[in-house]
C-alpha cells in the first residue's frame, strides 16, 4: 500500500514448545499470522557479505524469521528506516505492503523462512528504489 509505514511492520514473538529433546514453533494461518498463508520460502545458503532484497511489494504481506542463525532487515517506507537484527527462530518480522527491504548481515548456515500471503507474482514487486519513491508519493 502506498500509504503504509515502517510503523505498520515489527517483531511478533511466535509460539514455543520445549522439552528436553528440543523446542518447536508452530505458525498457524491467521492465528500467529495476520494473513493467510499462500507461499512458504526460504533463503539459504547465502555467501558471507551478500546481501538480498532490495525491492517493495505492492500487496504482499510477510513474516520473516531468522530459522537458524542471525540478519538484519533494514524497512524504508520512503521517510523512515528501521532496522531489526532477526536471531531467534520463535519471533518473525511482519512485513506490511509499501515496504522497501533490504537483508543483510547473514551468518553462516542461516536459514531465512519467509511466509507469505500470496503466491510469486513479479508485477507485486518494485525493484527500482526510484520507482518505489515515485509509488509512495
Ligand atoms: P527475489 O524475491 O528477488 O529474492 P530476494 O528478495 O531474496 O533477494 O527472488 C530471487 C529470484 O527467485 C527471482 O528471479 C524471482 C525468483 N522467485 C520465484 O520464482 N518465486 C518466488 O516465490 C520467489 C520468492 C522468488
Amino acid at each position: 500500500m502506498k500509504e503504509s509505514t515502517v510503523y505498520g511492520c515489527g517483531l511478533i514473538e511466535l509460539n514455543k514448545i520445549h522439552n528436553r529433546a528440543g523446542n518447536i514453533t508452530i505458525i498457524e494461518e491467521n492465528k500467529s499470522v495476520p494473513f493467510p498463508i499462500e507461499r512458504i520460502y526460504y533463503l539459504y545458503d547465502i555467501p558471507g557479505n551478500e546481501s538480498r532484497g532490495g525491492h517493495g511489494h505492492k500487496e504482499l504481506h510477510q513474516l520473516i524469521v531468522a530459522a537458524s542463525g542471525s540478519f538484519s532487515i533494514t524497512l524504508n517506507d520512503g521517510h523512515i528506516k528501521r532496522t531489526f537484527f532477526l536471531n531467534n527462530p520463535n519471533v518473525g518480522l511482519l512485513i506490511v505492503p509499501g515496504i522497501w527491504r533490504e537483508l543483510d548481515d547473514f551468518s553462516s548456515g542461516s536459514v531465512c523462512l519467509v511466509l507469505a500471503s500470496h503466491l510469486y507474482n513479479e508485477s507485486d514487486y518494485i525493484r527500482d528504489f526510484q520507482e518505489f519513491i515515485n509509488y509512495k508519493k
